[in-house]
């Protein structure tokens, strides 16, 4: 959730952390802080609660702080409410180690009270405090920080990628991690370190993951890392290709709205290597077609708006394969002692590949037998490399905390997933087969004629953004959609917002609606589009404001009904979500906009939820 960044070079290392902290911000936002090592003036600290702005402020863009090597953090707040001394870094007692962290350290309080007890005073209320000062306490008794660190990490339970500073070592810092995302960086006569590429994107896309229980010692000359055993390895180097403009805002107000545009040539880059002569194929899957064709039971496991997709994909998957398919929140299946073994495909959906749930639902997955294939935006992120396989999103960096291309990237890749396995498994009518494929290949420039015919949508917005309560209600892959659009409204517009499947009004639901109560209405599942109008008749009648969405071919029969309907273009059956979601992400980010909300980095969340 938090971000790190570090840097060992000839340049000066504040302004570099703060402008890759700034690409950082939307992993943690509430605090932020600095400390810059120079053998001169030794170790210079600088944090403060709120954005980075306030922290560029204090330290006049970092030129105020003097020093070669550094470490930077944005935080979310974890233990302790977000102010100035529960920012990081945090110092030990003596000052002369300073440390940055993302992840929980879950024995925090037993190793705080055993330190307390030597005689050790605490500043912050962090669990993160722990680190600095046990890392003193060992450092003080050996006067080897290598070795103090491998004590103090075997002490230490919990998840973390950690930078850590010393004034003794004025020429390097140190990094380590576990179960939280942490790469290596390496310039020319520089090194990084970054929980996130596009901290470092603007100075180099040779990297190295860092794996579980790895040290690094970075310098400007170069990285050295050990593995857990303290063993100097050597890391395998990466070169990252995604564009560093594609990661800055290019004159848009939000990183959503841009992200919105960007959805359609996302799609392309997604589907068209993928495609041959009219057939799905995924170039690097390992799983072969005896695996697939052994399979009796798919579940699919995510969190968020990537969860979303999964309930997408059981309706898909299941009528394609005609084989159980289970969508199962990552945090609940990781604690549900699920019916799983070697049979049994677990399709892991993840854009940043670092949520913990997914994590931890994927490494019981594989420990009960299953077979683990991830869908993944993030090239080299932890699931990824975890996973039996990887199928990448090539959305491109995603920086708003609402997902809206990687969400859609992540659809196009399951539909396309299960089109290939439903042509392995013989459960698909060639005929049915290619018109999907041909309306796959459409999917691009229809929604980007979506994207060309907003007003409505904005009109729609200024007339109900003051709404303090709005339900989506529709059925089958209306259901599904309704999760997302309400997802995307009620987190970056703080507006209450419900989802429910139309069968359900009857049984408590409709209790709530009465005169001036939205309810978005969703008919793009053209099957029941008589139930979506039916429903939208039983809303109507108790006063509700209806703004429906339908498609073209079913726009003026919902008109008759419905005062406001937006409509999207017909496709196939299985795609309709696809082109469904864009005017309701449009929808949640014109009401956020109206309402003056902080639409790229909303209240309380965080774009990488790395902590349980
Ligand atoms: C956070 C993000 C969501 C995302 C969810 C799962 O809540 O704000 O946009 O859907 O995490 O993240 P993942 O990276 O696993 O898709």
């Amino acid at each position: 959730m938090c971000g790190i960044v570090g840097f060992a070079g000839k340049e000066e290392a504040a302004p570099i952390l703060l402008d890759g902290l700034e690409r950082l911000e939307y992993r943690g936002y509430d605090s932020a802080g600095v400390a810059v090592l120079s053998e001169k003036q030794g170790l210079q600290m600088k944090k403060a609660k709120g954005r980075l702005k306030v922290l560029r402020a204090l330290t006049d863009d970092g030129r105020s702080l003097s020093g070669h090597v550094g470490i930077g953090h944005t935080r979310w707040a974890t233990h302790g409410e977000p102010n100035d001394v529960n920012s990081h870094p945090h110092l030990s007692q003596n000052g002369m180690i300073a440390v940055v962290h993302n992840g929980i350290i879950e024995n925090y309080l037993e190793i705080k009270e055993f330190l307390i007890s030597k005689g050790v005073s605490f500043r912050s209320d962090t669990d993160t405090e722990v680190v600095a000062q046990l890392l003193e306490y060992y450092y003080a008794s050996s006067g080897d920080l290598k070795s103090a660190v491998y004590k103090m990490l075997h002490r230490i339970e919990g998840a973390y990628a950690l930078g850590i500073l010393c004034v003794d070592y004025p020429d390097c810092f140190i990094a380590a991690r576990k179960d939280a995302p942490l790469l290596l960086g390496y310039g020319e006569g520089c090194s990084f370190i970054a929980s996130d590429v596009t901290a470092i994107l603007k100075y180099t896309r040779e990297v190295s993951y860092m794996a579980d229980g790895e040290v690094a010692v970075v310098s400007a000359s170069g990285i050295r890392v050990f593995d857990a055993m303290g063993l100097e390895i050597e890391k395998e180097r990466h070169t990252v290709d995604w564009d560093v403009s594609a990661a800055e805002k290019g004159g848009y107000a939000h990183f959503m709205y841009k992200e919105i545009l960007e959805q359609p040539e996302a799609i392309r880059k997604t589907i068209s290597p993928r495609l041959k002569d009219g057939h799905v194929f995924f170039e690097d899957l390992k799983l072969t077609a005896e695996e697939i064709r052994s399979l009796n039971r798919i579940f699919i496991v995510a969190c968020g708006s990537s969860y979303h997709v999964g309930v997408i994909g059981k309706y898909n998957l299941e009528r394609l394969l005609r084989r159980p398919v289970e969508v199962v929140l990552a945090s609940e299946f990781r604690y549900a002692d699920p019916l799983v073994d070697e049979h049994t495909l677990v399709i892991v959906i993840s854009q940043s590949g670092e949520t913990l749930d997914s994590m931890m639902a994927l490494r019981l997955a594989k420990k009960l037998g299953a077979r683990v294939l991830s869908i993944v935006n993030v090239v080299g992120s932890s699931i990824a490399r975890e996973s039996d396989d990887v199928l990448y999103t090539w959305a491109g960096p995603e920086i708003a905390v609402a997902t809206t291309k990687a969400y859609s990237t992540q659809l196009t890749v399951l539909n396309m997933l299960g089109l290939y396995f439903a042509e392995t498994l013989g459960t698909i009518e060639p005929a049915e087969y290619a018109a999907i494929v041909s309306e796959l290949q459409a999917l691009p420039a229809r929604m980007e004629s979506v994207l060309e015919n907003t007003e409505p949508i904005q009109y729609l917005a200024s007339r109900y953004f003051n709404h303090d309560s709005v339900f989506f209600i529709g059925r089958n892959l209306d259901y599904a959609l309704g999760l997302e659009g309400s997802l995307k409204l009620k987190e970056i517009s703080y507006i209450h917002s419900e989802a429910y499947a139309s069968g359900e009004l009857k049984h408590g639901t409709i209790s709530l609606i009465e005169p001036g109560t939205l309810v978005i209405a969703l008919g793009t599942y053209t099957p029941l589009f008589d139930k979506a109008m039916s429903n939208v008749i039983e809303v109507k009648a108790r006063g509700a404001d209806i703004v429906a969405l339908t498609t073209e071919s079913r726009c003026a029969d919902m008109a008759k009904t419905a005062e406001n309907v937006l409509a999207v273009p017909d496709t196939h059956l299985l795609l309709q979500p696809s082109l469904g979601i864009v005017p309701l992400q449009l929808f949640a980010y014109y009401v956020a906009l109206q309402r003056g909300c902080d639409i790229d980095k909303p209240r309380n969340l965080a774009k990488s939820v790395t902590v349980e």
